[in-house]
C-alpha cells in the first residue's frame, strides 16, 4: 500500500506573497503620485515664473529709480525728461535702444562728452547689477513715454 506522498509546502508562503502584492500596490501609488506631482509642477511653473519676473522687475525699478535720482537726474532730469544731457524718457530713445545697448552706454559712458562711465570695469562706481537696475527703471518709463524727436539735445538752452 503506497504511502500518500506528502504535499510539499507551497513554493512561497502566503504571507510572503501578500507582502509582495502590498509592495507592488504601494509602488504603483507612489509612481502615480510622482507623475501627478510632475504634471502639477508643469502647470504651475509658468505662473510662478511670471510672478518672479514681476516682483524682480518691481524691486529693480525701485532701486534703479533711487540710483537714477542720485547719479543721473542732475544731467538727465528728475523724471528723465532731459537736462544738460539727452531726454531719456523719450519714446524715440527707448524704442531705438535695447536694454543691452543701454547697459553698455551707461557702463562705458560717452567719451568726449560729459557722460561719465559708471561701471566699475570702466573706472565708475556701479556694479553690473546696479546699471541693470537703472536700465530696468528707464525701460519702465516706456509705456508712458512722450514723443520727443529732439531727445538728443535734452533741455539744454539753445
Ligand atoms: C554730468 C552729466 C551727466 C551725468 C551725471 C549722466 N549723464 Fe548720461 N549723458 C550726458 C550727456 C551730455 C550725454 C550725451 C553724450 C553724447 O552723446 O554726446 C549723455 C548720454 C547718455 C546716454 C546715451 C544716450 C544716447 O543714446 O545717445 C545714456 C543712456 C545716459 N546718458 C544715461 C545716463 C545714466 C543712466 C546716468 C546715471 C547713472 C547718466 N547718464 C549720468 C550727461 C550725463
Amino acid at each position: 500500500m503506497p504511502r500518500d506522498a506528502p504535499t510539499p509546502p507551497p513554493f512561497e508562503p502566503v504571507a510572503l506573497q501578500r507582502s509582495l502584492e502590498r509592495y507592488m500596490v504601494w509602488g504603483l501609488v507612489f509612481m502615480l503620485a510622482l507623475v501627478a506631482g510632475f504634471v502639477a509642477y508643469r502647470v504651475r511653473e509658468p505662473g510662478l515664473r511670471k510672478e518672479a519676473l514681476r516682483s524682480q522687475t518691481a524691486s529693480y525699478t525701485a532701486v534703479g529709480r533711487t540710483l537714477y535720482r542720485a547719479s543721473c537726474a542732475e544731467c538727465h532730469g528728475k523724471r528723465a525728461e532731459g537736462g544738460s544731457g539727452p531726454t531719456l524718457n523719450a519714446k524715440e530713445f527707448l524704442k531705438a535702444t535695447t536694454d543691452a545697448q543701454m547697459q553698455l552706454l551707461i557702463s562705458g559712458g560717452v567719451s568726449g562728452s560729459d557722460m561719465p562711465a559708471w561701471n566699475l570695469d570702466y573706472g565708475g562706481t556701479m556694479t553690473d547689477e546696479q546699471v541693470r537696475q537703472i536700465v530696468t527703471f528707464l525701460r519702465g518709463l516706456e509705456p508712458n513715454a512722450p514723443s520727443v524727436p529732439g531727445w538728443r539735445k535734452g533741455k539744454a538752452p539753445g
